[in-house]
């Protein structure tokens, strides 16, 4: 047995009006307020931050961000700077999303940077991480890990990492319906507690929580749950009904 709580978050990606996200979110915190043994996490559009922390302040679910920008403020027309999300009410950021990966130029060297924004500005990075079904069909799964993991984190002390989450989310489980198997998971989650053990100790790579992430639905949860290196969820499609998304939150293994 470990001590790590499960962490179960909700990337709504770019859906939800901030109307939509606020009833979502209220819905989602009347269904999970006697729920003590998970942490829960949302991270709407930036447009319904602040609308849906003034929804759930009172409540266990705590709010996120889905990205940020690196820089305090400037000319940066579009981003959304580290302090401004703090000013939302947000704990969280998820950092590094293959999304932006794929189709916003993210790489390993701005997902290390924004890291180290969000650190300094207080906000616990959930730092994302996967494979594509190409890196994975040429056995080259763990090798991109490995330097995902190794340039992401490159120059921050265990001290700094105490709090980050890691997300493990292989591309093409995302949004496809396929799931990772349980034991293809439990062994990317070995491999990346041992990683984070070679670089920044035992104790961090004891106390680290690892989410999978990809097609995670009510009906596979239990079994993903249930594998010792598997910490939590992050999850897109069925995170935006409340129900669903509840349903996931009271997973059993
Ligand atoms: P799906 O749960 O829709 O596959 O998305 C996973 C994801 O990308 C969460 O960040």
């Amino acid at each position: 047995m470990n001590n790590r709580k499960p962490f179960i978050a909700g990337n709504w990606k770019m859906y939800k009006t901030a109307a939509e996200s606020v009833e979502t979110a209220k819905k989602l915190a009347c269904l999970v307020s006697g729920v003590i043994n998970v942490d829960v996490m949302i991270a709407p559009p930036f447009t319904a931050l602040s609308h849906v922390y003034e929804a759930i302040k009172e409540s266990s679910v705590m709010l996120g961000a889905q990205n940020l920008f690196w820089e305090k403020e400037g000319a940066y027309t579009g981003e959304i700077s580290p302090g401004m999300i703090v000013s939302s009410g947000c704990r969280y950021v998820i950092i590094g999303h293959s999304e932006r990966r794929q189709y916003f130029g993210e790489t390993d060297q701005t997902v290390n940077k924004k890291i180290r924004s969000a650190l300094n500005n207080g906000l616990v990075p959930v730092i994302c991480i996967g494979e594509t079904e190409n890196e994975r069909d040429a056995a080259d799964t763990f090798n991109i890990l490995d330097k995902q993991i190794k340039m992401g984190l490159e120059g921050f002390s265990p001290y700094d990492l105490e709090q980050m989450i890691l997300a493990y989310e292989p591309v093409w489980a995302i949004g496809t319906g396929k799931t990772a198997t349980s034991d293809q998971a439990q062994e990317v989650h070995r491999f990346l507690r041992n990683l984070i053990e070679t670089l920044l100790g035992k104790k961090i790579a004891g106390s680290t929580r690892i989410l999978y992430g990809g097609s995670v639905k009510p009906e596979n949860i239990g079994e993903l749950m249930s594998m010792p290196d598997i910490d939590g969820a992050l999850v897109g499609g069925a995170s935006l009904d409340a129900e669903k998304f509840a349903s996931i939150i009271n997973f059993k293994s």
